[in-house]
């Protein structure tokens, strides 16, 4: 028998310990100038996976005292008029004083440019990060952690590198792999983790024998959305794996008829893996914490200066 030990990072309690303290300091707030951090949280469309995400983000403000403002919008009318409907609304949501933070769910219906819609949202109230000159932003030199007005880190980034930190794992000097090249994470995470002073390679369906390189990689991040892609034996001995995406897979033998996995094949990696995060449990709740975070310092930025 294997005597082999692997930690498994228990994304959900690390969440909740930051959700707490950021309760705490909604609490604060409120008490000190009656004052709460607003988010708006903006869905266009019937994505199922969409929804369940902006349900848990919905949910996760009330829980912390955050005032989430929600627009649900339809995606079967012509693509003009959802544009200047969005527009319309992001608009109106920039000049809302009661807002700090305003939320697209990604990805937009695939006849929207996101961009242009992204473009729109005040950068003061960006807490997703994903406004084009946010994102630029990552790709040029300068210490992110250093709260220069206007910039927000996208959540799931911010996450990942929460939980390496807290789990007393360092990002400097390691070979990090980055396996997928989206723009919500795979291509972001891997300007931060350069930040952070990792060497990174990415890994994408163009690559020539990802395995190989993968083998190389101390820290390993899979954001590909493809069900357990990565086997243990593309896994160095004791590498930290984060496993960002979550995919559905049937499964007859559940009540719902499918289970959540991630791009990693869990079981076979907790034999190679010193460090891996689950799915579910692992980077999802660290996202919703980010969020809750950002939306939190954005309110703060303005109410207290
Ligand atoms: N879709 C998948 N992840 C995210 C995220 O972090 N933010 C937004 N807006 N959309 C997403």
């Amino acid at each position: 028998m294997s005597d082999h030990k692997v930690t498994i990072i228990d994304g959900k309690a690390v969440a909740q310990t930051i959700r707490l303290k950021i309760a705490a300091e909604v609490c604060r707030l409120s008490e000190t100038y009656i004052k709460v951090p607003g988010l708006a949280v903006m869905i266009v469309g019937q994505r199922k996976d969409s929804q369940s995400y902006v349900n848990m983000k919905r949910k996760a403000c009330a829980e912390v005292g955050i005032k989430s403002i929600d627009l649900d919008l339809l995606e079967n009318v012509s693509e003009s008029e959802l544009i200047s409907k969005l527009i319309c609304e992001i608009h109106e949501l920039n000049a809302n004083p009661y807002v700090h933070g305003i939320l697209g769910q990604l990805p937009l219906p695939k006849h929207i440019n996101e961009e242009k819609i992204l473009t729109e949202i005040s950068l003061g109230k960006d807490v997703d990060g994903f406004h084009p000159l946010n994102i630029g932003k990552l790709a040029m030199k300068g210490d992110w952690r250093y709260k220069v007005e206007s910039l927000f880190v996208p959540c799931t980034l911010k996450g990942c590198i929460e939980l390496l930190t807290r789990h007393g794992i360092t990002i400097k000097g390691k070979n990090v792999v980055v396996v997928g090249r989206s723009n919500i994470v795979g291509l972001p995470v891997s300007l931060l983790l350069l930040k952070e002073d990792a060497t990174v390679t990415m890994v994408h369906s163009r690559t020539k024998e990802p395995e190989s390189i993968v083998r190389n990689a101390d820290i390993n991040i899979a954001v590909v959305g493809q069900a357990a892609m990565i086997k243990g034996s593309w896994i160095k001995p004791g590498a930290v794996v984060i496993d960002v995406r979550t995919n559905a897979v049937d499964d007859p033998g559940k009540k719902s008829g499918y289970r959540l996995v991630g791009d990693v094949d869990f079981q076979e990696a907790c034999k190679m893996a010193g460090c891996i995060t689950p799915i579910p449990g692992g980077v999802g709740p660290m996202t919703v914490a980010m969020l809750l975070k950002n939306t939190l310092d954005g309110a703060k930025r303005v109410i207290e200066g």
